[in-house]
C-alpha cells in the first residue's frame, strides 16, 4: 500500500486529492489546521486515513509533525496555500504581503524540511504552484510572487533531488472551483470543477510528470502570453486593471 501526505487537505484541491487517493486504496496522511474537517475526512476511511493538524506558518509545529511520522512517504503533495490581494499598491501593505508569503512560500519551505527526508528513493514530491505567475495580473503582487518563487523552487529541487531518485512535479492550475476562487469577484475564464483538476493532477503524478497543468489549454494559452514581449504583456495586463 502506498502512502501520500497532502497539506491543505481540508478544502478544495487538497480535500479532493485526499478523498480520491483514499478511494483508490492509498494510505493518506491529511494535513490542515481545521481539526473538524480533518476528522470528517478521516471518517471516510479511518483505517487508511491519518491526520496531522498544524499551521504551515509555524515552523516548530511543522517540524514536530514531521518527527511524528513513523512511515516513509511515497508521495508528498505540498498544496496548502491562500490568496491575499494587494488592493492599494500606492499604500503597499507589507503586512498582507508578508502573511501571504508566510503561508504560500515559507510554509512550503518548513514542510520541505519536515517531510522530504521521509521520501525514499523512487518517491515523489509535488509542489502546488499556480499558472498565475505566467502573466502580470492586477492586485496579484503577493500571490503571483509567491507562485513564481514556488516555480523556481520546484525547478531547483528537481535537479538536487534527482541523485536521491526523488521525482519533483510542479503543479500549475488555472482557475479551479474551490472556496479559494469562490471569493473572487472577477471573471475566471475556463474555471473547471475540482474533480476535473484533481483527475488531471493525479494522472500527471502517476506518470511522474515534471510539470502538470490543468486545464491544459488555459495554461498553454498563458504560457503563450508569457512568451510575448514584456511591454506587450504589461499592455494586456493593464487592460484588466479596474478603474
Ligand atoms: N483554486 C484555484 O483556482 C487555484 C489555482 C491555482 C493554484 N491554486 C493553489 O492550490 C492550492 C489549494 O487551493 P484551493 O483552491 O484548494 O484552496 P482552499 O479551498 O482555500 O484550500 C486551501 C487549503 O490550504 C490550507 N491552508 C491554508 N492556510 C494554511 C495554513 N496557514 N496552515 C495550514 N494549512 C493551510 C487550508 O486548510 P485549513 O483551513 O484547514 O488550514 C485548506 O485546506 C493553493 O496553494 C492555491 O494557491 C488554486
Amino acid at each position: 500500500m502506498k502512502t501520500v501526505l497532502i497539506t491543505g487537505a481540508t478544502s478544495g484541491i487538497g480535500l479532493q486529492l485526499a478523498s480520491d487517493y483514499l478511494k483508490d486504496g492509498w494510505q493518506v496522511i491529511a494535513c490542515g489546521r481545521n481539526a473538524e474537517k480533518l476528522a470528517a475526512l478521516q471518517a471516510q476511511n479511518p483505517a487508511h486515513c491519518q491526520t496531522l493538524s498544524f499551521d504551515v506558518t509555524e515552523r516548530e509545529a511543522v517540524l514536530a509533525a514531521g518527527q511524528s511520522l513513523t512511515q516513509s512517504l511515497d508521495l508528498v503533495i505540498l498544496n496548502a496555500g491562500t490568496s491575499i490581494y494587494i488592493d492599494d499598491a500606492k499604500h503597499f501593505d507589507s503586512e498582507r504581503f508578508s502573511r501571504l508569503m508566510q503561508t504560500n512560500l515559507l510554509g512550503m519551505a518548513y514542510c520541505l524540511e519536515a517531510f522530504t527526508r521521509h521520501i525514499p528513493a523512487g518517491g515523489q514530491l509535488a509542489l502546488v504552484g499556480s499558472s498565475a505567475y505566467l502573466f502580470p495580473f492586477t492586485r496579484a503582487e503577493a500571490y503571483g510572487a509567491s507562485k513564481a518563487a514556488i516555480a523556481y523552487l520546484a525547478q531547483s529541487l528537481t535537479l538536487d533531488l534527482k541523485p536521491h531518485q526523488i521525482a519533483v512535479s510542479l503543479i500549475t492550475p488555472g482557475f479551479v472551483q474551490t472556496p479559494l476562487t469562490d471569493q473572487n469577484d472577477f471573471p475566471m475564464p475556463m474555471r473547471i470543477p475540482v474533480t476535473k483538476a484533481v483527475a488531471d493532477i493525479r494522472q500527471g503524478l502517476a506518470k511522474r510528470k515534471k510539470l502538470i497543468s490543468t486545464p491544459a489549454s488555459f495554461v498553454f494559452f498563458l504560457r503563450l502570453l508569457n512568451r510575448l514581449p514584456y511591454s506587450l504583456q504589461l499592455w494586456l495586463g493593464q487592460r484588466m486593471v479596474r478603474a
